[in-house]
């Protein structure tokens, strides 16, 4: 192996040794099997094929200041993925398979868990697929569950350096009552317009609205949204948005530190009244923005007026790492050790 450069990783795939799968077949999951195989072989009807029967998750693992490796929260993301397979008829990979398959997917793979301090981390991939041939449709019966994992580097280029975001109305990512609470491809293929042309606009992602009104903050591209005002930690609630672990874990930090947290539907119009405002995801981890344009009634908000992460987001940030890196101790029990 060339020596990994850990300091100038994108956020992308990246060849590991091993990867871990199961599969589920008459009813039941057999036990996670090791391949160093990057292919999958499968039925030309297969069901993630032709009607989306997909879900994934993000999560990552951690090098400590003590040199331990750290998984973050890896029990919601399993608790996740069984919602989201619930969500789209799929089969639900039990909690012990999610957690075995995921920890074994770092174990193996442990020379490309990137040091303490590089700015990087481990991403890990859990993967949840129907293979069974259908073509009516209709939920297949027969499903493969996968983890992969590889080095990655911040999703935003800007890492904790304040983004630029702008807000769209003429795509939505979900409807209210459909996927958009669900892990499932299609939300993202149903974000891939708006995201592209928000990049060719000089943006880092879009900000989608709910669908319904058009009136509410519903989510960051890939992340959920946050802002600050005074001392209240403010994030949309909507049937629509995908509930994040990293927002989850933010909220619980947030009131720690005194910070009263609203859930609660985000207009438009109040983010004039914002002091700080980011986006959270274990990807994005807070992406603190600087600025968010309005595509339609060409508005302009801006923020961190000194080019510098306002100070809430950034005392949110450190505390976050900190649990994640062996800095802060892990009060609530987030972190599994993995070595
Ligand atoms: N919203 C969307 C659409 C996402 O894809 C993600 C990433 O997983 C998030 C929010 C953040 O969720 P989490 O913090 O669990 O990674
Ligand atoms: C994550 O934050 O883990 C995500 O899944 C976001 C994106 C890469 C899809």
């Amino acid at each position: 192996m060339n020596t990994i450069d850990w300091k100038s990783l994108p956020f992308g795939y990246f060849k590991t040794d091993y990867n871990v799968r199961c599969y589920y077949k008459d009813g039941k999951w057999g036990e996670p099997e090791v391949t160093d195989s990057e292919l999958i072989t499968m039925h030309m009807a297969a069901t993630c094929l032709h009607y989306g029967q997909e879900a994934f998750e993000g999560m990552k693992a951690f090098t400590g200041i003590d040199g331990k490796i750290r998984i973050f929260r890896m029990v919601e993301n399993a608790k996740r993925m069984q919602s989201s397979a619930r969500g789209i008829l799929m089969a639900e990979v039990p909690i012990p398979v999610f957690e075995e398959s995921v920890v074994k997917a770092v174990k193996l793979n442990l020379k490309y868990v990137p040091p303490y301090g590089e700015g990087a981390s481990l991403y890990i991939r859990p993967l949840l697929i129907g293979t069974g041939p259908e073509v009516g449709v209709k939920p297949g019966k027969e499903y493969m569950f996968m983890v992969f994992a590889g080095p990655v580097g911040p999703y935003f280029k800007e890492g904790f350096n304040p983004v630029r975001m702008q807000v769209v109305r003429d795509y939505d990512r979900a409807a209210p009552l459909g996927t958009g609470h669900v892990k499932v491809g299609g939300n993202y293929a149903a974000s891939l317009r708006a995201g592209e042309r928000a990049h060719e606009d000089g943006f880092a992602s879009c900000i989608f609205l709910d669908a319904r009104e058009k009136k509410y903050i519903d989510e960051a591209g890939p992340a959920n949204f946050f802002g600050i005002k005074g001392n209240s930690y403010i994030t949309p609630d909507s049937s629509s948005i995908l509930p994040s672990i990293t927002n989850m874990s933010l909220c619980v930090l947030a009131e720690e530190m005194g910070l009263r947290v609203e859930r609660r539907h985000v207009p438009v119009e109040e983010l004039t009244e914002f002091d700080e405002v980011g986006a959270c995801g274990t990807a994005a981890v807070i992406s603190p923005i600087c600025q968010i344009h309005d595509r339609d009634t060409g508005k302009i908000y801006n923020y961190c007026k000194d080019g510098k992460p306002g100070p809430l987001s950034t005392k949110l940030y450190l505390k976050l790492k900190g649990i994640q890196e062996g800095l802060e101790p892990d009060t609530h029990g987030w972190v599994t050790v993995v070595q």
